[in-house]
């Protein structure tokens, strides 16, 4: 008899909040879905764009990315910096035909154990009902991996990196927060060059 279906999850989470949480939330023995596979940093503005990507090419079909709540960032903005992460993340999904579901970016502080449960579930179960990555994409996964490897290449290019600068500058100068405000920034900043290496959005 097959095995039911259980996504493999990729979590990049902050040493100060969110990996405290989780590690809270064990200690408290909170049930949670076994699916998350941690990567622990310092704090999420070290988040890479290209991270994700990289997870999803290789073998992951979610990525969670979790840090401290806005304005409790141990390292001041980081996770600002995160969110302009986030944003060039769902733009190339989108342009590679990838549900943007398949990646999440939350926050939980160190107390918020519960919190972080509730999260983790809830995206696992949101993962688990598009299917192994591919699925409700309607695209051959391996060719679909390598495409994403290529776009984590991409992410790294000059053109992207100096986009991202810009977008964060843009952010600290605005002092607006919010994610659609970001979003708009990194489409501002990022799409020309995603356009001209991966094509425009389908949609
Ligand atoms: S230290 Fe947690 S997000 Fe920066």
């Amino acid at each position: 008899m097959s095995q039911p279906y259980s996504p493999k999850i990729l979590g990049f989470l902050c040493n100060w909040c969110c990996y405290t949480a989780a590690d809270s939330a064990g200690v408290g023995r909170y049930q949670y879905p076994p699916n998350l596979r941690v990567i622990r940093m310092m704090c999420t503005g070290r988040l890479d764009p290209s991270f994700p990507l990289e997870g999803l090419a290789n073998g992951a079909d979610g990525i969670f990315v979790g840090g401290c709540h806005p304005g409790e960032c141990h390292y001041i903005d980081g996770n600002y910096h995160a969110l302009v992460s986030a944003s060039l993340v769902h733009e190339t999904l989108v342009r590679l035909g990838v549900k943007k579901e398949r990646f999440l970016i939350e926050w939980a502080s160190a107390a918020e154990g519960p919190n972080f449960v509730k999260i983790i579930t809830a995206f696992t179960k949101q993962v688990a009902s598009l299917g192994p990555l591919g699925e409700a994409e309607g695209l051959e996964p391996g060719a679909l991996r390598e495409r994403i490897a290529q776009a984590a290449e991409t992410a790294r290019g000059r053109k992207i990196r100096t986009g991202l600068i810009n977008a964060s500058r843009e952010m600290m100068k605005s002092g607006d927060f919010s994610r659609p405000a970001i979003a708009g920034l990194v489409a501002d900043k990022c799409a020309k060059a995603l356009d001209e290496a991966m094509g425009a959005p389908s949609l």
